[in-house]
């Protein structure tokens, strides 16, 4: 089985996340790269997404990304994000991720949170609708810690695991 983890990351949180996911595959035969390099995956059994959750959805060229994968894959999802886990304005970002994925088979999903640059939080909190939620994205500093990391690289057990056992990936061809 051949093994992509591709992610897309603006300030490194995804990225520490998709190291984790790619260092949980007890399996050689995989590559983790930004997805402006992932190149043609007509090869790939199992693609692993990473994106940052950008306004309550995918970030444009994440979007481009997942439009772009030849139909037929067995796709492993996962983001970081400022809201809290499992939050709707997490979930939101995977239910857009999961309407563009029509054609694949998606076996999961992984959220976990990632701390927001100091920028956008200043720029939140001067409009009163976005107090709320710059504070909630306040809260995120530091992830992801070790703990975010830890289930990073089990989720990716649990794919592999699924990939293989469930959904048939680890079968010879007759
Ligand atoms: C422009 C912008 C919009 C964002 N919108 C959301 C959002 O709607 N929901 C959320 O949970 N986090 C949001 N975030 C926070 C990011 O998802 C979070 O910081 C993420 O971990 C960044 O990942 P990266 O370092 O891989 O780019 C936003 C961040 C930016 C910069």
């Amino acid at each position: 089985m051949e093994i992509l983890v591709a992610y897309y990351s603006e300030t490194g949180n995804t990225r520490k996340v998709a190291e984790a996911v790619f260092a949980g595959l007890r399996h050689t035969r995989k590559k983790l790269l930004p997805i402006d390099q992932a190149g043609d995956m007509t090869g790939y059994d199992l693609i692993f997404c990473g994106f940052p959750v950008q306004h309550h959805g995918v970030p444009a060229r994440m979007v481009h990304f997942l439009r772009s994968i030849p139909a037929g894959k067995k796709i492993a999802l996962f983001a970081s994000h400022g809201s809290l886990r499992g939050g709707e304005k997490a979930l939101s970002a995977f239910y857009a991720a999961l309407s563009l994925l029509q054609g694949h088979t998606v076996i999961g999903t992984f959220g976990c949170r990632g701390q927001v640059k100091p920028q956008m939080i200043d720029e939140w909190m001067e409009s009163p609708q976005h107090q709320a939620w710059a504070r909630e994205a306040q809260s995120a500093s530091g992830h992801p810690d070790a703990a975010d990391l830890h289930d990073a690289r089990e989720f990716a057990e649990t794919m592999l695991y699924s990939a293989e056992h469930i959904h048939g990936l680890g079968k010879k061809p007759r």
